[in-house]
């Protein structure tokens, strides 16, 4: 399973890729506006340093929400960087722009995903990933991974070559689900990442390791 990061922190990117595990880097227009990136130069010009931090693929969002728009704003975006993957929302004009991108060589990240049905059409229509949003399923009183088990079956079964990208993840046990469910890629938040090193026994047994290598110096 791939790690990528969700989110537009530069520092938080540069922590994440330091522990030489992250394979990519996730953002969407909220948290841009959360870093206070303001204008289409500076939103392009973030995109862009993300790239040149991260070897591995950088999801940027569109926010046209027609064809014409979704196709003219993914082509700039997808300008920046050869790393760069076009996140385009599950619409009608999102599904037909996939299909677009897909055919112009363009790679395509397929966002507010919420079905099984809506990552049927993405993966017909030639999305590269989609990103089921776990965490807001769960908001919602339904269960975020039994979506990711159900597409990872359909897909599976079917033969769609679309990778599923979990997203929403809000915690360290949420990645470790995502991976048991048959998740391509996680993409997380900073802590939930950091989350996965601790056990109370680790801590106890470094302890008394270092307690005893005192005696053999
Ligand atoms: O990757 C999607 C993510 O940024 C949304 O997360 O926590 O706002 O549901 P959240």
């Amino acid at each position: 399973m791939k790690f990528f990061i969700d989110t537009a922190n530069l520092d938080q990117i540069k922590e994440a890729n330091e522990l030489g595990i992250l394979d990519g880097v996730t953002t969407n227009p909220s948290l841009m506006a959360k870093e206070g990136v303001k204008g289409e130069a500076a939103v392009m010009n973030h995109y862009k340093t993300i790239c040149e931090m991260v070897d591995g693929d950088i999801s940027a969002e569109v926010i046209s929400t027609d064809f014409k728009g979704i196709v003219e704003e993914g082509k700039k975006l997808a300008a920046i960087h050869p790393n760069i993957v076009v996140k385009v929302p599950m619409i009608k004009d999102g599904v037909k722009a996939i299909k677009w991108f897909k055919d112009n060589g363009i790679r395509t990240n397929c966002t507010l995903v919420f079905s099984a049905g809506q990552a049927i059409l993405a993966a017909k229509a030639g999305a590269t990933y989609l990103s089921p949003f776990i965490g807001r399923i769960d908001d919602s009183n339904w269960d975020g991974i039994d979506l990711i088990a159900q597409v990872a079956h359909i897909y599976s079964v079917q033969g769609f070559k679309t990778e599923i990208l979990a997203a929403s993840i809000r915690s360290s046990i949420h990645i470790v689900k995502c991976a048991e469910a048959g998740a391509d890629v996680c993409t997380c938040p900073l802590p939930s990442i950091l989350g996965l090193l601790n056990h109370p026994l680790t801590d106890i047994g470094l302890a008394k390791f270092l307690e005893d290598a005192k005696k053999t110096q």
